[in-house]
């Protein structure tokens, strides 16, 4: 076991403190050498230092470098290393997590991580919640408790509302609920990308009218195209007086509710009656790791415990929780362990000041961004993404766009992506890993205004 840890960790470490020089990004002709890979079932054994070679040299390195300093494209998680190693401590000691009775202190560890969150994003006593593989799975798992809760089996007038800017991973996640598509209302954005409260209202009104059931409301906090913040203290009310589910999508943005800042901008969030976040995000932690809470735990229980003959007896009272009887999975990894112990060995203040970092980060990117000629802010930064474009006369916007995102990016000290919004192709800034500090900053700030100028012409 020594070895295969001390063998692994040689090449761990390597590669970790070579992040910032690796490129940002290198899968040029990796698709290709994928194909090569494909192979039957194995036969017979191949040696251990092969099989990291083969990793580390060949199949990691052709990858986007999303744990490295300079990702920022699309949401960077970044992956902070305790979280490895709780993930190593997890399945080396594989307990079983999925019910309380075989595993009561360890679930215990995981419920209280689903506390903290509920604390964060300022729900009370009675709410609750569990961690999740991710956004998607997490947004999937509160639509259907609130169907249960709200809605009988026939669903095929009630109607859920979203924005434009909303991530598809909502509209997916009621689909796959069982609603019809054509059910989902998506509402316009305004300049600033949040939605529209005044027209999701109208539509709530009309569809009353032309005898639909509207059931559910989708507020963004933070989109993942330009970190826009709904008016999710509005949506709140609108919300109540119409009685509509309240789902918070917060898996970019709920974590900046540890800053004052985020606090700010995300007013009224604690109105909501779910909540998504993801820890894979703006916890810094690996990908797998996203999260529910709800202001009402009980919705959870009454939504989905079955009673199961096989199975040990679950916790009657509110306090102990039985993960299997609040969410739609039995057996799954002690995700939990991986959120508990980084939070645990160093307390949240320095996620606290990262996000912070992050926040001062986008403001100063943002601020030389409107230093270089024939920039546009499109989107300036509600929480750490900023949206931009070139504008240069008599060139066609977006394909001058493609062209500067794919000069930038081909410096390969950064990545970025973009978005189309509003039908403008924009390049979007994202910061958010723990590893992006000010110097790669200034490298993307250098690489953008080399890139500008050789299109300038
Ligand atoms: C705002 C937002 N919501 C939901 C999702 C889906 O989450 P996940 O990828 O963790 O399933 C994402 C990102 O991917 C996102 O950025």
């Amino acid at each position: 076991m020594h070895q295969l840890v001390n063998d692994a960790m040689r090449r761990i470490v390597a590669h970790i403190e070579s992040l910032p020089s690796q490129p940002a990004s290198n899968v040029d002709g990796a698709a290709e050498i994928a194909r090569t890979l494909i192979e039957p079932l194995p036969q017979a054994g191949t040696p251990y230092d092969q099989i990291l070679d083969f990793l580390f040299d060949d199949a990691i390195p052709r990858s986007f470098n999303a744990a490295g300093p300079g990702y920022l494209a699309y949401i960077p998680g970044g992956g902070i290393f305790h979280a490895a190693v709780a993930d190593l401590i997890a399945d080396a000691v594989n307990r079983y997590v999925g019910v309380f009775a075989p595993a009561p202190l360890l679930v215990q560890l995981e419920a209280n991580v689903v506390r903290w969150f509920c604390e964060i994003v300022g729900f009370g006593a009675g709410s609750g919640g569990l961690l999740t593989s991710g956004g998607s799975l997490a947004n999937l798992t509160a639509i259907i408790a609130a169907r249960r809760t709200i809605l009988g089996d026939d669903v095929s007038r009630a109607t859920l509302y979203c924005g434009d800017q909303t991530h598809h991973a909502f509209q997916k996640a009621a689909v796959l609920a069982g609603f019809p598509a054509a059910n989902i209302r998506e509402i316009p954005s305004d300049a600033m990308f949040r939605v529209r409260v005044d027209r999701m209202a109208e539509r709530i009104t009309r569809d009353r009218a032309d005898g639909f059931n509207p059931f559910m409301l989708c507020g963004s906090a933070g989109t993942t195209a330009t970190g826009a913040v709904d008016d999710l203290a509005a949506l709140g009310q609108l919300a109540r007086s119409e009685s509509l589910w309240f789902h918070a999508d917060g898996a970019y943005g709920a974590f900046f509710m540890l800053t004052a800042r985020g606090r700010q901008a995300m007013r009224g969030i604690d109105q909501a009656d779910s909540i998504i976040l993801d820890p894979h995000k703006t916890l810094f932690l690996p990908f797998g790791t996203g999260a529910l809470v709800v202001r009402d735990a009980s919705v959870l229980r009454r939504a989905y415990s079955f009673h199961a003959e096989i199975l040990p007896q679950f916790q009657e009272g509110a306090e102990l929780i039985d993960f299997c009887e609040i969410s739609p999975e039995l057996s799954r990894d002690f995700r939990g362990l991986r959120v508990w112990l980084p939070l645990k060995l160093f307390g949240i203040e320095p996620f606290r000041q990262q996000l912070e970092e992050k926040l001062d980060l986008a403001s100063w990117a943002t601020a030389e961004l409107h230093k270089i000629e024939g920039i546009e802010v499109i989107a300036e930064p509600q929480l750490s993404i900023v949206g931009f474009r070139f504008v240069k006369p008599g060139a066609d916007p977006d394909a001058l766009n493609r062209n500067l995102m794919a000069r930038i990016n081909a410096r390969q000290r950064v990545m970025l992506t973009g978005a189309v919004v509003d039908g403008k192709f924009v390049i979007r800034i994202c910061v958010v890993s723990h590893r992006t500090h000010r110097d790669r900053m200034e490298m993307c700030l250098e690489d953008i205004r080399a890139a500008v100028e050789s299109l300038r012409g």
